[in-house]
């Protein structure tokens, strides 16, 4: 299981990575826009807090296929090979995928709203491919029953690694990456529904672990130690 952060801002992804085993952080376009610094300030910044060992997702802004390509093999040379750009699935951006994707581009297939988008972004050379599933559940439709289907297709026409490497020059499992997310709950339907990768806001991610219950018994544990031993802890009694 792979959690991603999904946010720019600099102390919250601090905090969390601090805490808890994330495999990296996604933006958007409108994660970015919010922070109001310079693009790449930004990326590096987020790169000197998680390392460069972890994977780092951010979007394209340009709506043309040929405008997508340049920005993607310029993003590359900046910022190297755990990045990961987010391409919209648009018939421009789909484009785009195909031809980078022959070429070893890392993708990341975004704005997906339907189960038919994530197989074609599959099909079309995209490692994760990130469905919407607070916004499909905000217009009644459901996040989770887009995941269940498309999990369901990529898993009966699973790629042998040899035809992988032929397709996109490189060996890569296509990953459902969850995305857009209001509770806890939703993310934890789209990880039983087969998505590998989760991706989260700070206040959801936060709440993960969160149990009035845990709390309870920890304050218990805790006067009943106090009672007995006071304020020692094991390393003044072993
Ligand atoms: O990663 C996609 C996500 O940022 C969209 O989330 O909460 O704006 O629907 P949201």
């Amino acid at each position: 299981m792979e959690y991603f952060l999904d946010t720019a801002d600099i102390n919250k992804i601090k905090k969390i990575n601090e805490i808890f085993p994330i495999a990296g952080v996604t933006t958007n376009p409108s994660i970015i826009a919010k922070e109001k610094r310079d693009f790449k300030l930004i990326i590096n910044d987020i790169y000197d807090i998680i390392g460069k060992d972890k994977i780092l997702h951010a979007q394209v802004a340009g709506n043309t296929a040929d405008i997508i390509i340049k920005e993607v093999n310029r993003l590359r040379d900046l910022f190297g090979e755990n990045f990961y750009t987010k391409i919209p699935v648009t018939p421009e951006g789909i484009k785009a995928m195909k031809t980078l994707s022959k070429d070893g581009h890392k993708i990341t297939a975004t704005g997906i709203l339907s189960s038919q988008q994530i197989i074609m972004a599959a099909e079309a050379g995209a490692e994760y491919m990130a469905p919407y599933i607070n916004r499909s559940d905000d217009i009644g439709e459901s996040g989770i029953e887009i995941v269940k289907d498309a999990y369901r297709i990529l898993t009966i026409n699973k790629k042998s690694e040899e035809e992988c490497l032929k397709k996109y020059k490189r060996i890569f499992e296509p990953k459902i990456l969850g995305a857009s997310f209001k509770n806890v709950r939703q993310v934890h339907e789209t990880m039983l529904a087969g998505a590998k990768s989760v991706t989260v806001s700070p206040d959801v991610f936060e709440r993960f672990i969160y149990h009035p219950y845990t709390d309870w018994s920890m304050d218990k544990f805790n006067s009943d130690w106090e009672e007995i031993y006071g304020n020692k802890n094991l390393l003044d009694l072993l």
